[in-house]
């Protein structure tokens, strides 16, 4: 069973003990362009979990490459305690551990003071509007002894390997692409760049692997590859580019793109090096048979190794059933982007490997019922068994899910839904599971629970305007039941949950005109960036017509009106059947004071305690449990 996958695998000088690498990946757990000690928990987490390879995150070479506040800096003296620090934690458990230098050129993420950003030529880059200067000759050789001089602190740190990234755009790849390299001195030879890094790497480092990554749907990166095959020990592929809206959503793609994303790819990057194959491979099984099928030599699973550091312990002891899966919420990626320490939602010790402790079982079994079956009650359920603890999960609707069962009728959350409910299939066979039953004072005192758990979520907010002429519906209903929304239908969304994109999309691909009106300053504004470029992808393709920055004032005989955010003066009239309401929610927050009433000892989590994102509900429904099950535990 997963023999490719498991088996050891040789990278110039390194051996490898498995095939799952965790690449490189921000953590934000950095202080001062140094790793803090919530990131050595963080990868010695990994590695004990049996990850064969681990390549620490993005490292400025040169200080003109910091592409964030919260980047290493591989060319501080202090790096070398710091690379002991980690292989200390890390390598006992057998992984490999190598480090990615990455200059960001153009590329600048953070916030000012930023240095002056610097390219091969003086071409803007439009995602994070950085607008570079053109590199004197002099500045690029400083930075290539930048990358000779980390690559001499790498091995004085210990590091078994050193990658370069020539991917996702950033400086190296500027140099070799022609589009973003016009200059016309000895660096306009779109390969001279990364050879001589590699050549300063090569010196600075003699004994360790040296690796690039690509990115494979880069056509620059597909003609530069062959360059490499007697220069570097593997290659490394991942997928898209920075500087546009479209091609970092590739960077970390979100479902609804499929899973085994790269597998496509990989071809023109067989030169006769081991290839290690990246995005969106969060199934063991998948990444074994990529293997089989000499696709790839090694694979990428960093957020499934986010959402589960011992999936490569559990790969091998067989028990693959107990992995817990990445759902593709890209929560991880977000708190990057949010300058935030890394988090995910199905785990919530990532990023706490720290301070988050295991569960301890319980003395003695007692029995805890959870109120809704939502994600934040299905997290509180996971941990009351954990502790030993009987479970009965009461929901007032006819299924599980809650409100990712609500955005499992939309195709921009089906996929995170399904992944998501998917995973919980185990603690619900183990559950007493009432359905269509509301939780009262005397249901629940029927049950004689130690210990409650409320997590009855939340429901859409019906305004109190005057909404006249039209069919009203909410977003919520129209998406089980597009059927609610006939004739031309204005959606009213106010932008701070994906309910109304996901109504509006749903009803169009029911064949309805939509207009799609917005007030928040972008459509999608709540979604990560990549999954909001996707959402606005499909919404464009589909011709729903978008108005943004109105929100909903009324409706009569004439038409439904909207008015300005900015200029309130100013509305907006749509002659239009149907009205769709996706103006936010309101906790359903009335069972737990009636149950408190009653004398029972409750714990409320999530949405019921104000509505928020999936992330916070799952953390909340675990911290739920843990406090039950620690009072009954505790001494009385
Ligand atoms: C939070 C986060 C930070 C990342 N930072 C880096 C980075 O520093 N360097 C890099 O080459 N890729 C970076 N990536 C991309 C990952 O290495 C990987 O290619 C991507 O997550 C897709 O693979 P996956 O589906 O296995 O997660 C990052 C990804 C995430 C989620």
């Amino acid at each position: 069973m997963l023999s490719h996958l498991l088996s050891p695998l040789r990278l110039g000088p390194v051996e490898l003990p498995n095939r799952i690498v965790s690449t490189a990946h921000q953590t934000t757990l950095v202080s001062n362009h140094l790793p803090t000690d919530d990131f050595v928990a963080y990868h010695e987490a990994r590695a004990r979990g049996g990850t064969g390879l681990i390549v620490l995150e993005a490292t400025a070479p040169d200080p003109t490459g910091i592409l964030t506040a919260h980047e290493l800096a591989g060319y501080l003296p202090e790096i070398v305690a710091a690379y002991h620090r980690v292989g200390e934690a890390a390598r006992p458990h057998g992984t490999r551990l190598f480090v990615q230098l990455l200059h960001g050129g153009r590329e600048q993420i953070s916030g000012p003071p930023r240095a002056p950003a610097l390219a091969p030529s003086a071409i803007p880059s439009q995602r994070f509007r950085v607008t570079p200067r053109a590199l004197r000759a002099e500045e690029i050789e400083e930075i290539v002894a930048g990358f000779g001089h980390s690559a001499r602190l790498a091995v004085e740190g210990g590091l078994d390997g050193i990658e370069i990234s020539g991917a996702h755009s950033y400086l190296v790849a500027q140099f070799f692409d022609p589009a973003l390299n016009r200059r016309e001195d000895e660096w306009a030879d779109p390969s001279r760049f990364l050879l001589e890094v590699l050549r300063a790497v090569r010196a600075g480092a003699p004994g360790l692997c040296v690796g690039v990554r690509l990115s494979a749907d880069s056509e620059p990166a597909q003609r530069i590859a062959p360059l490499l095959a007697n220069e570097v020990d593997y290659l490394s592929l991942a997928l898209g580019e920075s500087p546009s809206y479209l091609g970092s959503t590739l960077i970390v793609p979100p479902p609804p793109l499929p899973d085994d994303l790269i597998v496509a790819s990989t071809e023109p990057f067989r030169i006769g090096l081991p290839l290690i194959a990246t995005s969106r491979v969060t199934d063991v099984h998948a990444a074994d048979a990529i293997v089989a099928a000499g696709s790839a030599d090694a694979l990428g699973m960093t957020r499934a190794l986010i959402a589960d550091p011992e999936l490569g312990r559990k790969a091998r002891d067989g028990r693959t059933d107990e992995i817990v899966r990445c759902i593709g919420c890209q929560a991880c990626i977000a708190h990057y982007h949010a300058s935030e320490p890394i988090r995910c939602t199905v785990n919530p010790a990532t990023g706490r490997e720290r301070t988050w402790t295991r569960i301890d079982r319980a003395h003695a079994r007692r029995r805890i019922v959870v109120v809704g079956a939502g994600p934040a009650g299905l997290a509180a359920l996971v941990d009351a068994q954990a502790a030993g603890h009987e479970t009965v999960l009461l929901e007032r609707a006819d299924r599980i899910g809650g409100q990712q069962a609500v955005a499992a009728r939309w195709p921009g959350g089906v996929a995170i839904a399904e992944r998501l409910l998917d995973g919980y299939a185990r603690a619900l066979a183990e559950t007493d599971v009432r359905l269509e039953t509301t939780a009262t004072a005397e249901t629940i005192a029927e049950l004689s629970p130690d210990g409650v758990v409320v997590a009855t979520g939340a429901v859409p907010f019906a305004p109190t305007l005057s909404l006249e002429g039209c069919a009203v519906v909410q977003a919520w209903d129209a998406l089980a039941d597009p059927g609610l929304a006939p004739g031309t239908v204005v959606v009213a969304d106010w932008g701070g949950d994906p309910a109304g994109i996901a109504a509006a999309e749903t009803i169009r691909a029911a064949g309805r005109r939509v207009i799609l009106c917005v007030s928040s300053v972008t459509v999608g504004e709540s979604l990560h960036q990549y999954r909001r470029n996707l959402v606005l992808q499909r919404l464009y393709r589909a011709e729903v017509d978008v108005v943004q920055h109105v929100e909903l004032s009324r409706s009569d005989a004439d038409g439904i009106v909207f008015r300005n955010v900015f200029a309130p003066e100013r509305e907006t009239v749509f002659a239009a059947d149907t009205l769709v309401l996706a103006l936010g929610r309101v906790p359903v927050d009335t069972v737990a004071p009636e149950l408190r009433a009653a004398g029972h000892a409750v714990e409320e989590a999530g949405d019921c305690l104000s509505p928020r994102s999936l992330e916070e509900a799952m953390l909340e429904g675990a911290m739920a449990a843990r406090r039950v099950s620690a009072r009954l535990s505790a001494p009385s």
